[in-house]
Parts: structure tokens; sequence; C-alpha cells
């Protein structure tokens, strides 16, 4: 891993930590860079109301845009088990408003990223905020 994915990594592990998953097992931690270098990160927090939680990668997005960023460039999440875990349908397309389709979207386990894909890979033919521009 190259410095600047092992740092996205390494923020994306320490939330994973705190993930509120307790009715799923599954715990997701993701951090985003945005083109002003600074790294936001968020994990899934799920709810006793099931349809009330939230993924990781969309609580990574609302500490973003809460701090006035809008400009995501690289994306990693990270998830525990075999499998290759990447990102949810809705969170491609919520990585989307704020990416463009050569985005990095890094999937990674515990052991560092497994693989790597650019947002354009992961939902091609996208509908975005240009499609509503006047
Ligand atoms: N999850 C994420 O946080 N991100 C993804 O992209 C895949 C799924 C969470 C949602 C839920 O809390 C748990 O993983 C199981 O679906």
């Amino acid at each position: 891993m190259d410095d600047r994915v092992e740092e996205l990594f390494t923020a994306a592990r320490a939330v994973q930590a705190h993930a509120h998953a307790p009715y799923s097992g599954f715990a997701v931690g993701a951090a985003i860079r945005t083109a002003s270098g600074r790294i936001f990160a968020g994990c899934n927090v799920e709810n006793a109301s099931f349809p009330e939680g939230i993924c990781a990668e969309a609580a990574a997005i609302g500490s973003m845009v809460s701090a006035g960023e809008t400009e995501i460039v690289e994306v990693l999440t990270i998830a525990d088990g075999q499998q290759l875990t990447t990102c949810c349908g809705g969170c491609r397309q919520r990585i989307r408003e704020f990416g463009g389709p050569n985005t990095p979207v890094h999937a990674a386990g515990p052991e560092g990223v497994r693989r790597t894909f650019t947002l354009g890979d992961l939902l091609p033919e996208s509908f975005g905020p240009g499609h509503l521009a006047p």
C-alpha cells in the first residue's frame, strides 16, 4: 500500500472498531480523502428499527459535508470476513454525488486493500448532478 492509501486504511480501521452493528454483526469502516487532502471517516450505525441504519460510507460523507467539503478524490472501505466487500449500491450513488468516474474506491479487509476499483467500474453510466443542470 502506498502512504496515502495506508492513511485511509488506518482511518477506516480505527472507526470500524466503533461500528454500531449489533443486528448484523457486520462492522464496516469507511474513509474518504477530499480535494483539500483531509480525511473523513465513518462507521455503520444500525438501529433497532432496521431500515433506519446507515452505512459507513454515508456516515463518512455526512462528516465530510458537515465540514464544508464536497469533492471526494479517494475512498476506502474495510470489513471483516473472507469475501470481498464492496460498497452497496446506495453508497455507490452517494459517492457519485461528490466523486467522478475515475475516483478510486479501495475494498479492504483486515490485512489491507484487496481490490481497487474506480467509481465508474462500480457504477457505470451513472446518473449524477449534471443531469439536473439547467
Ligand atoms: N454496510 C456498510 O456500512 N457499507 C456497505 O457498503 C455495505 C453494508 C453495512 C450496513 C449494515 O449495517 C451492515 O453493513 C450489513 O449490511
